[in-house]
């Protein structure tokens, strides 16, 4: 909590925090109407496309907001990886997956979702508008994570508990992916930080001994050989 109350509190932050969910959420958009498109169940088609529609106004609210809070230029430490938006919709794809599988992706995304908007809203408390939008929009993810929910039960009444644990299952492994590759950016540079402290000092000592070594000033040059023969 005391970390996101840090990572809400600049209004910089904030504002480019918002324009980076904007995106989250059209992507998002963009995505479950492409899913509206390819199935074939009637029901979830009505659904997703309310969901997409959901997810449209929630780019434009952040991108209102954002755009209102914005009102220096300059580059702000946005510390993503402390706060992301609705991340897990952004990266979905649609048409690999069934309906079955993309609810149980959605329904734990959108939980996601709800629960950090949850966490956002409560840190905002110096920041009124800001929250009223979040709470607004924590209804909509609410909404969102249930009816996912409920509709993978219609789908799969047996098979349900599978489907979540398989979407925990890559969503845990798409973490993992996220972090190491993050966490492989830190090594290389510390690598390369070691290497130049540890590895640099012994042999700079070595060259100063070996110039300490050599004579000082002009050294004699070897003595001309005779020239009295050819050899
Ligand atoms: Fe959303
Ligand atoms: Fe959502």
């Amino acid at each position: 909590m005391p970390l996101h109350r840090w990572v809400w509190a600049d209004a910089q932050r904030r504002a480019r925090k918002l324009l980076r969910f904007a995106e989250t959420e059209a992507d998002g958009g963009r995505h479950l109407s492409r899913a509206a498109e390819l199935t074939r169940d009637a029901s979830l088609r009505r659904l997703y496309l309310r969901h997409a529609e959901d997810e449209m106004r929630h780019a434009e609210l952040f991108r209102r907001r954002g755009r209102e809070l914005l009102a220096s230029r300059g580059r702000v430490f946005e510390a993503n990886w402390l706060a992301p938006g609705e991340r897990g919709l952004d990266d979905l794809e649609v048409g690999s997956e069934s309906d079955e599988s993309l609810l149980a992706f959605l329904h734990l995304s959108e939980k996601a979702a709800a629960g950090r908007f949850a966490v956002y809203r409560d840190v905002l408390g110096g920041d009124p508008q800001t929250r009223a939008m979040f709470a607004r929009i924590l209804e909509d993810e609410e909404f969102h994570m249930s009816y996912t929910r409920k509709q993978l039960a219609r789908l799969a009444p047996r098979r349900q508990g599978l489907r979540l644990w398989t979407a925990r299952a890559a969503r845990l492994w798409r973490t993992y992916l996220r972090v190491a590759t993050a966490l492989a950016g830190v090594l290389g540079t510390l690598m390369l930080a070691l290497q130049y402290f540890l590895l640099l000092p012994p042999f700079a000592l070595l060259a100063k001994r070996a110039a300490r070594r050599e004579p000082e000033g002009f050294s004699r040059a070897r003595a001309a050989p005779p020239l009295k023969s050819q050899y």
